[in-house]
This record gives C-alpha cells, structure tokens and sequence, in this order.
C-alpha cells in the first residue's frame, strides 16, 4: 500500500505514514490542534507533489494562511504553483442562522457528496474541516448514511483524505465515523499522574494494516507547529 507522510515526523517514523487512496478521521476538542494537524498535512502533501483541497467550514483562507505562517509555512506559495487551494464553504462557516443552516444543508441533497462532486478531477489529497458543521438536525442513521457514503466516494475517486470532526459533536457520531474510516486519531489533554500537569497527547485509535501503539503519543504545538515530544 502506498504511503503519505502526515507531515509530523513522530507519526511518519511510527506508521510510516498515511495510507493513499483511503479517509483518516481527526477528532478532538476546541483548541486541540486539528485544524493545526489539517494543515500541516496539506503542507506535506503539496511537499510530496500532490494535489491538495483545503475545504474549510469555519474559518476563511486568510486565517487560515495567517496560522501557517505563524509556522513559516507559506502556504501561499503551494497555492501559488497550483497544489493547495482553499474550499471556503460561506453561510455554514459563518455559522449562521438555523434557518440559513437548513437551507444550506436541504442544498446538499441529503448527502454530504457535495464535498466530492465539487472537487477538481485531479484532487489527490482532500482536507475537510470540519465535517460537525453539516451535521445539525441529522438524526444518527442519516448522519452514517451520509458519512458512509463520503468516504465511500473519495476512495472510489482514490483520494485521500483527513476528515476532521470536533467534541462538538455528539459523541454517538463520534463513533459512528470512527467506523466507517480506515484510520483515526483523537488529539486530547491529560492530566500527567507524575507531573500534575496537563499536557496534549493523541491516541491513535485504529489504522487498518498498520502497526499502530497502544499508549498515548505526546505532543505539543511549538513554531514547527504539531511536534511529538
Ligand atoms: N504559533 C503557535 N505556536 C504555539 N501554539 C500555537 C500556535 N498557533 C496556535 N497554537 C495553539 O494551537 C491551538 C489552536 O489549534 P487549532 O488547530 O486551531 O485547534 P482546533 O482546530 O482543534 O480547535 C491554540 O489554542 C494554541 O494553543
Ligand atoms: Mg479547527
């Protein structure tokens, strides 16, 4: 199976890598770092040479470039030769109006393919960031429906993709998704037993044909952004 470093050297080194051609799910609270992860591995994606789509729920491009630059990332430049674009998707970012919301997901169709349908033909690598904004008023069985069939939809297109969804959402969903995917992590803080003190760490919680550990992985978010410590 071909690989894809993630970007985060501590992850590459053990997994050797994502998975091409198959859906990782990103879940964990507010301020966790997956937004951080989502672009991180955009950057290394576009570095191996891929076509990468930065769909976006909840914040604008330009944000968004401003914390790769916090990084020295510029991701400008990947955007500049034609391998990262950003996919804002206005009125759910803005996390706007109940009523707007329902418009907005009534749009969909009843099915999340809108984020496949409206990638370019040749996407490679998709981000999207994150999935809990289209997930209001869904009961859970529409809500594996839709999320079965998206990421039965990028493999069928062979792209790979990280799929984050937040705390937010209910923990049922949480569940719901974890099973559909070919991998998933959860990035969370802890209390150190020794230390007492909070710390970040992530847990990789399934990666299908991989060696994956057992115990927590822990992280932090310094200038090179997510670094296992
Ligand atoms: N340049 C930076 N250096 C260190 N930590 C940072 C930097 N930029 C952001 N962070 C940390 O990352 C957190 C936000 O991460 P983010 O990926 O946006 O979280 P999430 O998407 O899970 O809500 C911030 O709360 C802050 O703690
Ligand atoms: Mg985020």
């Amino acid at each position: 199976m071909k690989r894809i470093k993630c970007g985060i050297e501590g992850i590459d080194g053990i997994t050797n890598g994502f998975p091409m051609g198959r859906s990782m799910l990103v879940t964990g609270d507010a301020g966790s770092g997956k937004t951080i992860f989502g672009l991180q591995f955009a950057r290394s994606s576009c570095i191996q040479g891929y076509k990468t789509v930065y769909i976006t729920t909840e914040e604008d491009a330009s944000d968004l470039y401003t914390q790769g630059d916090t990084f020295n990332w510029d991701l400008k430049s990947y955007t500049e030769n034609g391998l990262l674009s950003f996919n804002e998707l206005a009125g759910v970012r803005a996390r706007v109006t109940e009523a707007e919301m329902s418009i907005d997901i009534g749009s969909m169709k009843g099915s999340f393919s809108k984020f496949v349908n409206e990638l370019p033909e040749d996407t490679q690598t998709v981000i999207i960031d994150n999935i809990g904004s289209y997930t209001a008023k869904l009961t859970p069985y529409e809500f594996r429906d839709r999320f079965d069939l998206l990421i039965y939809d990028l493999k069928m297109r062979d792209i790979t993709a990280l799929v984050i969804l937040d705390s937010a959402t209910s923990n049922e969903f949480n569940e719901i998704a974890l099973f559909s995917v070919y991998g998933a992590l959860r990035l969370m803080k802890r209390e150190n037993p020794y230390t007492g003190r909070r710390e970040r760490v992530m847990d990789i919680m399934k990666m299908r044909s991989t060696k994956t550990p057992t115990q927590f992985i822990s992280y932090e978010i310094n200038s090179n952004g997510i670094t296992v410590i």
